[in-house]
C-alpha cells in the first residue's frame, strides 16, 4: 500500500512525465518549422517514450491500489535558436527528471516501501539512456557548428530513430 507522501510524489510524476512528452512534441513541431525533418521524428518518438513513462507510473499506481489524480500540464516553450539549443535544453531536461526519479527513491526508501522502489529501478536505469542520448547529440549537433551538410547528413542519422515500447506497454501511443 502506497503511503500518502508516496502516492502524491508518484502522482506528481505522472505529470512530470506528461509534460516531458509535451516539450518534446513542441520541439518536434520547432524542428518541423525549420526543414529538419529526421530531428523533427526523433523527438516524436522521444514524445512516444515520454508518453509510455507516463502511463508506466499510471498503472503502478493503479497496481498498488492507489488513485490516479491528473493535473493540468503546463504549456513548453514553442520556440529555441537553433537545433543545438533544442538539445541543450533537452539534455537539462533529462538532468532534471533523473533528479526527480532519485528523490522518488530516497522517498520509497524513507518510507520503507520496497514495492516502489523496486519499480523505481527501471526508470533509474532508464535515466542513464535518455541522459546520454540527448548528450551526443548534443555533442555531434556542437561538432557539426555551421556546416549546412553536416547538419543535413545528421539530420539523415535522426531520421533512423525506432520506437521500441517496453515489454506491456505495446500499445500505440501519441
Ligand atoms: Fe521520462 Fe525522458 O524521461
Amino acid at each position: 500500500m502506497l503511503s500518502d507522501k508516496m502516492l502524491k510524489a508518484l502522482n506528481s510524476q505522472v505529470n512530470a512525465e506528461a509534460y516531458s512528452s509535451y516539450l518534446y512534441m513542441s520541439m518536434s513541431a520547432y524542428f518541423e518549422s525549420i526543414g529538419l525533418k529526421g530531428f523533427a521524428h526523433w523527438m516524436h518518438m522521444q514524445a512516444k517514450e515520454e508518453t509510455i513513462h507516463a502511463l508506466k507510473f499510471y498503472n503502478y499506481i493503479h497496481s498498488a491500489a492507489g488513485r490516479v489524480t491528473l493535473k493540468q500540464i503546463a504549456g513548453p516553450p514553442t520556440e529555441w535558436k537553433s537545433p543545438v539549443d533544442v538539445f541543450e535544453d533537452t539534455y537539462k531536461h533529462e538532468v532534471k527528471v533523473t533528479g526527480l526519479i532519485h528523490d522518488l527513491v530516497d522517498l520509497a526508501i524513507k518510507e520503507k516501501d520496497h514495492a516502489t522502489n523496486a519499480f523505481l529501478q527501471w526508470f533509474v536505469t532508464e535515466q542513464v539512456e535518455e541522459e546520454e542520448s540527448a548528450n551526443d547529440a548534443l555533442q555531434k549537433l556542437k561538432l557539426v557548428g555551421d556546416d549546412r551538410s553536416g547538419l543535413f547528413m545528421l539530420d539523415r542519422e535522426m531520421a533512423t530513430r525506432i520506437f521500441t515500447p517496453p515489454p506491456g506497454m505495446e500499445a500505440p501511443a501519441v
